[in-house]
């Protein structure tokens, strides 16, 4: 089997490479998943520059999202079956050709959704209804969104139309501004422009972004702050900001509830409305490739590993 592994924290191009390797070992109440399809996202490349590296023992192979077969069961795993479609949750591990996790883990995915669909149905779809329902906004409220040009930004501007409130999506460039064009944004704000008063906001940015974000927001509003796209924390908090990290609620909640949700995630990605578009697909032995059309600005999608059909 091949599998992308970080041996040090660094900067990915630098201590990504892919490598051959022995088929994991599989304990009684565990699966072995054969990937299909594993996004490049931006936490797994945070994880890989050390971000976490007080939880994270090298080696790793990273991949948080991402979609596979079962193709072994231990002799005391239950809930899924040979063969079945899975979402290999918990842990990272997406970038490799097999994946052992404990059944309990594996979220079976429905028929009808395609591998690119299920492949990137978990960590930003996820993540925006679950924050979607945190803010809770109300009818004609104004809600910013900064990197709206993001997977996730597009999500949670479509899930705020959908709740009747008006987004404020705040990008950083006038080719992202021409992007965003057919998305259900009420106002579309270049980053360092001024904010009208918001009830609430998501930042994925940080720094002076998530800071203008933050003193946008009225008073009794929340910003939910999720991500550290320009790499500067948030300055001293406004008594507003609130951080959300999907992995916090994952591993909290039962796995009915988790189940529950990711139901009402594959729904919402059957109609587009948690739909993400991909780029291009790679092979685990061309990491240095995907890697490098992740971070090109053309970008327009996901960039996948995925297995040969
Ligand atoms: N807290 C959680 O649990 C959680 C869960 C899911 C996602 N997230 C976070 O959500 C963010 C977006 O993830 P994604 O998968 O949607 O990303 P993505 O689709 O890969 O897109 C990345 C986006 O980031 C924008 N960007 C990069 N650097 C920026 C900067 N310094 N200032 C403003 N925009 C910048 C890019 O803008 P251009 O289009 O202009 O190039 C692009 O739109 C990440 O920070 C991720 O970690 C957090």
């Amino acid at each position: 089997m091949q599998r992308v592994v970080a041996r040090r924290f660094g900067p990915p191009q630098e201590v990504l490479q892919c490598e051959v390797a022995s088929p994991p070992a599989l304990a009684p109440q565990d699966v072995i998943v054969r990937m299909r399809a594993s996004p490049i996202n931006p936490s797994d490349l945070i994880t890989v520059g050390g971000a976490y590296r007080h939880r994270v023992p090298l080696p790793f192979v990273p991949g948080f999202d991402g979609v596979g077969v079962v193709e072994e069961m231990g002799p005391a795993a239950a809930g899924v079956r040979l063969g079945q479609r899975v979402l290999p949750l918990g842990a990272a591990g997406g970038w490799q050709t097999l994946k052992a996790l404990p059944a309990e883990w594996c979220v079976p995915v429905p028929d009808d959704l395609t591998d690119e669909q299920a492949a990137t149905a978990y960590v930003n779809p996820l993540t925006a209804r679950l924050m979607l329902q945190r803010l809770a906004p109300e009818p004609d409220q104004l809600v910013g969104v900064n990197a709206a040009n993001s997977a996730i930004g597009r999500m949670l501007l479509r899930l705020l139309h959908r709740a009747g409130a008006r987004a404020v999506a705040v990008v950083r460039s006038a080719r992202a501004r021409a992007l965003l064009q057919d998305e259900p944004a009420a106002e579309i704000v270049l980053q360092g422009q001024a904010l009208p008063p918001l009830a609430g906001g998501f930042d994925a940015v940080g720094g002076a972004d998530g800071d203008a974000m933050a003193r946008a927001v009225a008073a009794g509003g929340t910003l939910l702050h999720y991500g550290l796209l320009s790499g500067v924390p948030l300055p001293a908090d406004q008594g507003r900001v609130q951080l959300f990290p999907l992995r916090a609620w994952v591993h909290a909640v039962s796995r009915p509830e988790l189940h529950a949700a990711m139901a009402q995630v594959f729904q919402d990605i059957r109609t587009g409305m948690l739909g993400t578009a991909v780029e291009a697909r790679y092979a685990f032995g061309d990491v240095q490739a995907a890697l490098a059309r992740h971070a090109s600005p053309d970008r327009r999608g996901k960039v996948l590993f995925s297995a040969p059909e």
